[in-house]
């Protein structure tokens, strides 16, 4: 199967993880607010379709319009941002999707395809747990330029990071890098971290396996709420400018 290339895109990253939980979407909304406040085009697809979050963190629930042939992406309020997602696409948001695998991995095709992006600097999708069929058939057709993998300490961090470099190099898709997540607690006014599970697993993994690592963040408390309220684009994304420094200049190094 043929990439689809769109000149209208520049850049298309994917984030993924070894399992459900460890922050993936919260990662996502986060790198594209980082990217939006400074000033690049930015658009979210929500390739998670029976479990979609994306809407919810930016308190989107319509916006989507079109017809068969194209659909328009909502745009987040304050940042500009495009969201699509199953989430938008259904008349009640608690409806569940229950749909086969081939259909679901097809939808977040057509999200790519069929949807009128405009111009944007940088399409993130954030894809479900795993390494599914819909992820796998996604880079047999998006032509992603890299993945992101976001991990958590309590993981099988070494495996998990094994696992995604070799399905990269199998999908012919780079691994740009990894994000830990929750690596540490940091409460509301204070300076102290607090590490649950340990420091350094990813350190330790980098001296005898080629990764690159992005960042490690903070679990702020205070940002579980304003993200649940659906408020991620008023979150501090201080640890995310430094992230998205490094991942852009790993794109320039393809
Ligand atoms: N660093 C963090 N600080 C504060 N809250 C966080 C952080 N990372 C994730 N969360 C919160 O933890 C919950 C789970 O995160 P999220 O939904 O992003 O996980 P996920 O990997 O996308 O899950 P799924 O596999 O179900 O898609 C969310 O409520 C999210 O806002
Ligand atoms: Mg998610």
């Amino acid at each position: 199967m043929n990439k689809i290339k769109k000149e209208n895109i520049k850049h298309i990253i994917g984030i993924v993880s070894g399992k459900g939980g460890v922050g993936k979407s919260y990662v996502t909304g986060s790198i594209a607010v980082e990217l939006a406040k400074q000033g690049y085009r930015v658009g979210i697809l929500d390739g998670d379709v029976t479990g979609p979050s994306i809407p919810y963190m930016f308190n989107i629930t319509s916006g989507v319009y079109g017809d068969e042939e194209i659909i328009y992406p909502a745009t987040t309020e304050k940042l500009g941002i495009k969201i699509i997602s199953s989430a938008l696409l259904l008349a009640h948001g608690e409806d569940p999707i229950m749909w086969r695998g081939p259909l679901i991995g097809s939808l977040v095709t057509q999200f790519y395809t069929t949807v009128n992006w405009g111009e944007l600097d940088f399409l993130l999708i954030d894809f479900p747990p795993g390494t599914s069929d819909v992820v796998l058939s996604a880079f047999q057709t998006i032509p992603v330029d890299g993945i992101v993998l976001v991990t958590t300490p309590q993981q099988m961090v070494q495996q998990i990071v094994k696992k995604t470099y070799k399905m990269g190099e199998e999908m012919k898709v780079k691994l740009l890098g990894v994000i830990e997540n929750m690596a540490y607690v940091k409460l509301p006014n204070s300076d102290e971290k607090y590490y649950l599970y340990g420091q350094n697993k990813l350190e330790d993994l980098q001296n005898t396996f080629p990764i690159n690592i992005l960042g490690s963040l903070p679990f702020l408390p205070q940002n579980t709420k304003l993200v649940d309220e659906g408020k991620i684009e008023v979150t501090d994304t201080t640890e995310f400018s430094a992230i998205v420094e490094k991942l852009i200049k790993e794109l320039q190094n393809e």
